[in-house]
């Protein structure tokens, strides 16, 4: 027997292995309360333009309904036969309706409805990405207030540069994921128009209200042009770029706990919650979610490039070639927002060893910038010359194996006789990150004085 759906022509029905490549149910089955949402709102449509009697209108509203609950409750029978969620629900319901539910293919194709139910996914998506960003964010700003005044060092090629406070460290990555947000609000703009209407590729005779279909399903308006509408997978890929960035940042993160879980580091300790054992080795606390986290980039960026290869040689418009978008993107977009969710749990539930990253903060001599600076401001040397000096103090306490604090003043005075007593008042680390009170910079202040303004923002 040929298909249902299309099989008007054929005289016999598709080989298994065809029938295999073809069939998107398996995957896009979860498109159903958007499949089920767009034909609703056409259906609407169509009434109100007197294709459809007020009366098949509304049933084939109220068997969408039940299909959609069936689906829901598990109990509605997906076939493989039917290939996709778009004409699994159209057959279901007219097994539902009868005839009626024929004339709901007027005037649309599953070009355009699979165009606006995957913007309507998407678009949901987008929402939820960022909520949980929020949360993280939040999350974040909590720990950032508690260790405005947290001392640590400060890296730059992971060697101890200059110290830190924790609490700048964590805004630092409340920043990164605001860009996050932002990039997916921008996306969000641009994908907000409905495509519905647009049906095969070139429009229809019929004349149908977009406008109302758009404002029915919450877009900000119809799309311009039915070739690019039906053919346009642009909204996927900015989702997925700005996904992909963003856990490129959880990465970087997650990274960052792994070194600092680490017995070496031991700056945190993750919560039992947040850590896993070895079978082997019964010291071990390993960060597997951290790991994993940091691992999440590869199947996202995955998921970009892969949709970018696919697109990159289609003409327009619709090209089977495009029902590959999906399995890539809802395995991208769920493992992003698992790793949202993972990294807000560990970051509430973490540690922090002050003890031990003021230890670190102190040693490398990291506040040796700090005397270059006092010298150029207390004694105006020039800054070149300031870190000459300053390199030879390194070397003195290096030799002597002490901190720079603890170098003799007669001994900095034989390296330069400008140097006197108040140098010791800038060289512990409290005192060095007071001092950087420049915008943006560690100073206490200036953290809690974000953390403030974070509060505000993220209310
Ligand atoms: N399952 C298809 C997809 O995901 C729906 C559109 C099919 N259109 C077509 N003319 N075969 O892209």
């Amino acid at each position: 027997m040929s298909n249902r759906m299309w099989g008007g022509r054929f005289a016999s029905s598709p080989n298994a292995i065809m029938q295999e490549i073809n069939a998107s149910i398996d995957f896009d089955k979860r498109l159903y309360p958007q499949d089920i949402a767009g034909s609703i709102a056409h259906a609407k449509m169509l009434a109100k333009i007197d294709i459809l009697s007020n009366n098949d209108k509304e049933e084939i509203i109220k068997g969408l309904e039940a299909i959609g609950k069936e689906i829901e409750q598990n109990t509605f029978n997906f076939s493989q036969e039917l290939e996709d969620i778009h004409m699994n629900i159209e057959s279901s319901l007219g097994e539902k309706i009868g005839d009626a539910a024929k004339r709901l293919h007027t005037a649309r194709s599953r070009n355009d409805q699979v165009a606006t139910d995957f913007k309507l996914y998407v678009r949901d998506v987008v929402d939820m990405l960022i909520e949980q960003i929020v949360a993280l964010q939040s999350a974040l700003l909590i720990r950032a207030e508690q260790n405005a005044n947290t001392i640590m060092p400060g890296f730059t090629h992971l060697q101890s540069a200059q110290p830190v406070v924790l609490g700048h460290h964590l805004l630092a990555y409340i920043e990164m994921f605001d860009r996050d947000k932002s990039r997916l609000i921008d996306a969000r703009v641009r994908m907000n128009e409905c495509p519905l209407g647009s049906a095969a590729l070139a429009g229809t005779s019929f004349p149908i209200d977009r406008d109302m279909v758009a404002k029915e399903l919450g877009f900000d308006r119809p799309t311009a042009n039915s070739l690019d509408a039906v053919s346009d997978r642009d909204f996927v890929l900015e989702t997925l770029g700005a996904a992909s960035i963003c856990a490129m940042h959880l990465s970087r993160f997650a990274e960052e706990l792994v070194i600092w879980s680490s017995a070496q580091f031991k700056f945190i300790q993750l919560s039992d919650q947040f850590s896993t054992g070895s079978s082997i080795m019964p010291q071990k606390r390993n960060p597997d979610a951290a790991e994993l986290i940091r691992a999440k980039i590869g199947r996202i960026l995955g998921a970009h490039t892969a949709l970018m290869m696919v697109m990159k040689g289609l003409p327009l418009a619709y090209s089977k070639d495009m029902q590959e978008d999906k399995e890539v993107a809802f395995d991208a977009f769920d493992n992003l927002s698992l790793a949202l969710a993972a990294m807000e749990g560990m970051v509430a539930d973490l540690k922090v060893n002050e003890k031990a990253m003021l230890d670190a903060a102190g040693s490398g001599f990291s506040t040796a910038t700090d005397i270059a600076d006092w010298l150029v401001r207390e004694a105006n040397v020039a800054f070149r010359d300031a870190h000459h000096i300053t390199g030879e103090a390194v070397a003195l306490a290096e030799k002597k194996q002490v901190r720079l604090d603890q170098l003799k003043l007669a001994d900095l005075q034989k390296i330069d006789k400008r140097i006197d007593e108040r140098i010791f008042s800038i060289l512990s680390v409290k005192n060095s990150v007071a001092s950087r009170t420049s915008y943006g910079g560690t100073a206490p202040n200036n953290v809690l004085a974000q953390v403030k303004l974070w509060q505000d923002k993220l209310k």
